[in-house]
């Protein structure tokens, strides 16, 4: 007999097609009635969660039989943690499959953003190469990249930008063995670096991270890509030191409000905008959804799941 599980929404297509082959599947966001389905599925043990939308103790507690939450992402920011720890259930993610696509994506941020690419297309198409030459940006080798946040795909992004002639130092909450040094907070990081791209977790203890203060020591000649989270910056903030060219430039994967960006970033010629893409191909959401199912199936089996967040 399968499994019963619960899924929240509609994601990944062949991960969504290998839940529901491989499980009973209760699919969250087709019910008429949301509540009504809940109560239905009150016996439910595993739930598979995709999106940012939030799991929070409700939801865990109209699933009083719920033993797994598995994850699709790496980041488990929209999951009430404590909550789940309180109520013995299990939370998994997606690490490590997604690390060599984040982190071309960062690279590609830092590229576009420096180097201006999208900016030098847009001037070809309208037309305007036929007025003068696109003025000179700016060259990555022998600048510094701070990497804020040198995890997994931290590292992978410093192993890339290494190649592209750039130094790299970075800031944790731990210092690590690695041979980068080491800023005590953002602030120095910012002050000692070019480039600095945020690859923290999301959640509250990252939140607005990126301030005035850091955009500060960051400077007019410095840049910023975030392929964190939109909470990890202040956006407002951000966005007036863009406007003042207070900053010379941002590259973003990811917004305070996905889908929704504000608008006026689209107004200015120093920032570079990708729709949250940074895992997105074939390849990686393949894997990342494998990772999910492999969760829920080691657990229903009985053993220890691959890749446990609490
Ligand atoms: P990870 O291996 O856990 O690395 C996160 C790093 O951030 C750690 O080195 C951690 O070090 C540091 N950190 C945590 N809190 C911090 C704080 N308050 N101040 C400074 N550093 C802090 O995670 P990962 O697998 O590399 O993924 C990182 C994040 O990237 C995910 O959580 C997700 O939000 C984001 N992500 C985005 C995309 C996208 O599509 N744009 C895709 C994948 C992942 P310490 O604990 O020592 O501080
Ligand atoms: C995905 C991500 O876009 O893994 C993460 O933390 O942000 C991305 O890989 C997202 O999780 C899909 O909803």
């Amino acid at each position: 007999m399968k499994s019963e599980i619960i899924i929240t929404a509609q994601g990944h297509k062949g991960t969504l097609e290998r839940l529901q082959n491989e499980f009973s599947a209760v699919k969250l966001w087709e019910a008429p009635d949301r509540d009504a389905a809940l109560q239905k599925a009150a016996h439910i043990r595993g739930l598979a969660h995709f999106g940012h939308a939030r799991v929070d103790g409700n939801l865990m507690d109209a699933l009083p039989k719920l033993e797994i939450i598995s994850n699709f992402g790496v980041g488990v920011d929209q999951i009430d943690l404590e909550a789940a720890k309180q109520r013995k259930i299990i939370v998994t993610n997606t690490p490590d499959v997604l690390n060599d696509c984040v982190a071309d994506t960062a690279i590609a941020l830092v590229l576009n953003t420096l180097r201006k690419f999208p900016q030098c297309e847009a001037y070809l198409r309208a037309g305007s190469w036929l007025k003068g030459p696109y003025p000179l940006c700016t060259s990555l080798g022998g600048k510094v990249l701070g990497v804020l946040g040198l995890g997994r795909i931290g590292e992978a992004i410093a192993k890339r930008a290494q190649a592209f002639g750039m130094t790299i130092r970075y800031h944790n909450r731990t210092k690590k063995n690695v041979p980068y040094p080491y800023d005590p907070d953002p602030v120095t990081l910012a002050k000692n670096s070019d480039v600095v791209v945020v690859v923290t977790p999301g959640g509250a203890g990252t939140a607005n991270l990126i301030n005035a203060a850091v955009l500060d020591a960051l400077g007019p000649e410095g840049y910023l890509v975030n392929v964190a989270r939109g909470s990890v910056v202040d956006e407002p903030v951000l966005l007036k030191y863009l406007q003042e060219n207070k900053i010379a430039g941002v590259g973003l994967d990811v917004f305070a409000d996905e889908p929704r960006v504000p608008e006026a970033f689209f107004k200015l010629d120093n920032t570079v905008l990708f729709p949250h893409v940074a895992s997105a191909t074939v390849e990686t959401r393949k894997a990342m959804g494998d990772l999910q199912v492999e969760n829920l199936h080691l657990h229903f089996a009985g053993k220890p799941v691959k890749t446990r967040v609490v």
